[in-house]
């Protein structure tokens, strides 16, 4: 499409976003830097089949799962209309995170003097959730927590894996839907549709996968840690204690009192996070929980 930039929405470590505007629409840009040999390998395979055989290699995969994921859910992801690759002048900015980490700093000045970018064209989201997390009451929270669970339920039901779901990757928009089905519930929105977005580390054992991402996927819990980061890093904000707390409540250690004593500053009781912890092989049971207690409020 033909279209125009009119701002910047957000820039990650490997990405930026743009609001642009076609045809009178207002659609999403992210935009990111690849190399020459990706975009001389790529130019002529990005159709559909191409796209199913060439899963060994990242820029695919989030294509591909994008692309797959709409088929089944577009309220908790991205909507992918088109991507691209081509001739670029755009210069990622650096992060702090890049910067200190030496591969993701060696990688970023390769790439900085690569002429190359993948475009993809996607809807708008309103925000990251942090922006918000502070003003959102304790129901908004609980439907927070459902629509997150949920979308991490419908990756991992389908075999993908997010990897990356810290908080700049977990966005809000704003909607007029009063409530979502989810589980055959009706689960109020209070106002926002939550997403997981950002899918370059996503992985699946629908992918072509190199030896040690087999190990890894086969050995380790993927599933797991992607729930249990969004607890962390998003509704606790990577709080020190409570990464601890949370690895015990995995684990059905007890809690000092000064470890129940912190629960009081924050939204999410011990009970609530106890049985989130408790159960994060069953997503359905979480979020059953979770709309439970929006129905009590409610009372
Ligand atoms: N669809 C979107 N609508 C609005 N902002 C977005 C959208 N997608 C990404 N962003 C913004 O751009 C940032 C970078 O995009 P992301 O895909 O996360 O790239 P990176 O791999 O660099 O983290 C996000 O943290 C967010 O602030
Ligand atoms: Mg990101």
């Amino acid at each position: 499409m033909k279209y125009e930039i009119k701002n910047i929405l957000g820039s990650g470590s490997s990405a930026t976003t743009f609001l642009i505007k076609s045809k009178n629409k207002y659609y999403a840009l992210r935009r990111q830097k690849i190399f020459k040999n990706e975009f001389i390998e790529f130019k002529d395979n990005f159709t559909h089949d191409k796209i199913l055989e060439n899963t060994d290699k990242s820029l695919y995969r989030l294509i591909y799962f994008n692309k797959f994921i709409n088929t089944i859910n577009k309220n908790h992801f991205t909507i992918i209309y088109e991507y691209n690759i081509d001739k670029c002048k755009f210069i990622q900015p650096l992060t702090d995170w890049v910067q200190n980490n030496p591969n993701a700093l060696k990688k970023y000045n390769e790439l900085t003097d690569s002429k190359y970018c993948l475009d993809i064209i996607t809807d708008i989201k309103d925000g990251i959730i942090n922006d918000i997390l502070y003003s959102l009451n304790i129901e908004q929270v609980y439907s927070l927590i459902i629509q997150i669970v949920f979308a991490f339920h419908l990756m991992h039901s389908n075999g993908f894996y997010h990897r990356d779901g810290h908080s700049t990757n977990l966005m809000y928009k704003k909607t007029s839907l009063k409530t979502i089905k989810i589980f055959g519930m009706n689960i109020p929105t209070f106002g926002y549709l939550y997403s997981l977005i950002d899918y370059g580390d996503t992985i699946s054992t629908k992918f072509k996968l190199s030896h040690s991402e087999m190990v890894a996927i086969t050995y380790g819990n993927y599933k797991y840690e992607d729930i249990i980061r969004f607890l962390n890093e998003c509704i606790f904000h990577s709080d020190k204690i409570f990464i601890k707390i949370i690895n015990k409540l995995i684990n059905n250690e007890k809690l000092e009192f000064y470890e129940l004593e912190v629960f009081k500053y924050k939204r999410i009781t011990f009970e609530d996070t106890k049985y989130y912890c408790l159960n994060i092989n069953d997503p359905k049971k979480i979020i059953k929980y979770f709309y439970k207690l929006i129905k009590l409020k409610k009372k």
